[in-house]
């Protein structure tokens, strides 16, 4: 490029004046030329205006398919140009092949170009043709004609042209490099959102990259979402982070577990009451669903509820409309419905047991939670998380305590690892967790259970809050003892999760 323009420097010398100024014009649009398209529209005016043509078009090369396109063409009236069969394409490939310009006058006596019925059509002239390089290839031509009452196009306009090719080629080069910078850092900054690890969401492995991704997705929509997976496998976790990273995150999200709670008491949870609607109902009660105006109600367990619920969670989906318990008042309810449940919901529709209307509904966007044992690459930094956050920062856990963890196969998911973590920051007195610590349960069957009566209570317990998820009232219920007592309990345990 250098030495082209060394070559046409002599030239500037002699530039005429309309040819100073129409390089004045172009060092102007050089300053601030930013986008192909300007460029090549100035450039284009600045040909026919030049030599006075009647015409102009700028035409894309595409050398690997051979194809041509017009980017931008103009009348001298200034009306755009957009088929290229009203030129001469004769004088297109000559320049491709050539690479410089190159000048026809009389076109129709021309034995190579007058063969061309667009030639004959226009009865053209004079014809000019500039080519626009990138990287040594032709990247454009700039075609311009006219036709026979007008003045022909002289060997100094190609000479300046020539000159003038080699200035728009090094400008577009820049704005072409601009353009492809930009359109990689949209790239990667997308990327990088979408790679990025949700905070509460620990996993580097590549089914946890996989599910980020598919979360912060679907958090830009206002899909309901459906998320399945085994019990502990952090269903809630993702059904929080996707309201967090939803344009409703200012707003409430309210969640409510479904499983094994009597229908009654579910329903005046999840839609509130009126007034005298059952005994006991001493004041009209605001409803969970309303309460989470304009922000996101998670369903945990949602396989767990009956029939006559499934009617009213359907209408809430499809019409957006809460009604109270013994009320007539029809509210509108603008949440956000995200659900889980650990069953194959669609077995249950097959069975009749879950409606299939409302499994459609559900199931517009479903995400599935993976089980630990299908990322077992994550619990390492899963278990020295979870130890940190017991309380011991300084903890270190040795190679053979790692290789147990990862050798299991984790029936609980990450609830039970963060159970056992626990069990082994008690039993370990310095700062190590050892194999030793690391207590697994072969079987889920406490029939099984090696332990002391203490540890069996400790034991039942986990489970029992496990199966309510963690909800002490029910716990407190199936045990038959106080919630004071659970508290207790799980204090006695250092519980602090
Ligand atoms: N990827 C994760 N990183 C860190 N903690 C997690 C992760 N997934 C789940 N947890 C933790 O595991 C426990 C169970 O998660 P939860 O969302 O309640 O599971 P599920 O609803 O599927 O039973 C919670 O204490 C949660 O904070
Ligand atoms: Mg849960």
């Amino acid at each position: 490029m250098k030495n082209l323009l060394t070559e046409n420097i002599s030239h500037v010398k002699n530039l005429s004046r309309e040819e100073f100024e129409a390089l004045y014009e172009f060092t102007q649009i050089l300053n601030s030329a930013t986008q192909q398209e300007s460029l090549i529209e100035d450039t284009i005016d600045i040909v026919i205006k030049l030599i006075n043509a009647e015409r102009g078009i700028f035409v894309k090369y595409d050398e690997p398919t051979n194809n041509f396109s017009i980017i931008t063409g103009r009348k001298i009236s200034s009306e755009n140009i957009t088929d290229l069969g009203e030129f001469s394409s004769g004088i297109l490939q000559k320049v491709i092949k050539e690479k410089k310009p190159l000048l026809y006058h009389d076109v129709m006596s021309d034995p190579h170009l007058s063969q061309f019925e667009s030639v004959q059509i226009h009865r053209i002239k004079s014809v000019i043709g500039v080519p626009i390089n990138r990287n040594g290839k032709v990247w454009g031509v700039i075609i311009a004609d006219s036709t026979l009452d007008r003045r022909e196009f002289t060997e100094e306009n190609l000479v300046f042209l020539n000159f003038f090719s080699n200035l728009v080629s090094l400008a577009l080069d820049k704005i072409l490099k601009l353009e492809e910078l930009e359109k990689e850092n949209i790239i990667l900054t997308n990327k990088l959102q979408s790679t990025e690890e949700i905070p509460e969401m620990i996993g580097t492995s590549h089914v946890m990259r996989n599910l980020s991704q598919l979360i912060y997705k679907v958090a830009q929509t206002d899909a309901t979402v459906l998320i399945v997976g085994e019990s502990g496998t952090g269903k809630e976790v993702a059904a929080k982070a996707i309201h967090q990273l939803s344009k409703r995150k200012g707003k409430p999200f309210l969640a409510q577990f479904c499983g094994s709670i009597p229908d009654n008491l579910l329903e005046s949870e999840l839609f509130g009451y009126k007034k005298g609607a059952f005994t006991g109902a001493n004041a009209d009660k605001q409803g969970l669903i309303e309460a989470a105006e304009g922000g996101t109600f998670f369903l945990d367990e949602i396989g767990d509820i009956s029939n006559a619920l499934q009617a009213k969670l359907l209408r809430v989906l499809e019409s957006k409309e809460i009604i109270r318990l013994g009320d007539t008042k029809v509210k509108k309810a603008d949440v956000r419905i995200i659900a889980a449940t650990n069953k194959d919901l669609h077995s249950l529709t097959k069975e009749g047991q879950f409606r299939e209307d409302l499994f459609y509904r559900l199931n517009v966007f479903p995400i599935k939670m993976p089980p630990l044992r299908e990322r077992r690459e994550d619990i390492p930094v899963l278990a020295s998380f979870f130890a940190k956050k017991l309380g011991r920062k300084e903890i270190l856990i040795e190679p053979a305590a790692i290789k147990k963890l990862e050798n299991y196969y984790w029936p609980g998911n990450i609830r039970q690892l963060i159970n056992v973590i626990q069990r082994a920051l008690i039993l370990s007195d310095t700062n190590k967790i050892s194999s030793e610590h690391i207590i697994l349960e072969d079987s889920r069957d406490l029939a099984d259970f090696k332990g002391s009566l203490h540890e069996f209570e400790m034991l039942l317990l986990k489970k029992r809050l496990d199966e309510f998820n963690g909800n002490r009232t029910l716990t407190a219920k199936s045990l038959d003892v106080s919630v004071r007592w659970i508290q207790l309990k799980l204090k006695e345990m250092g519980e602090n999760l």
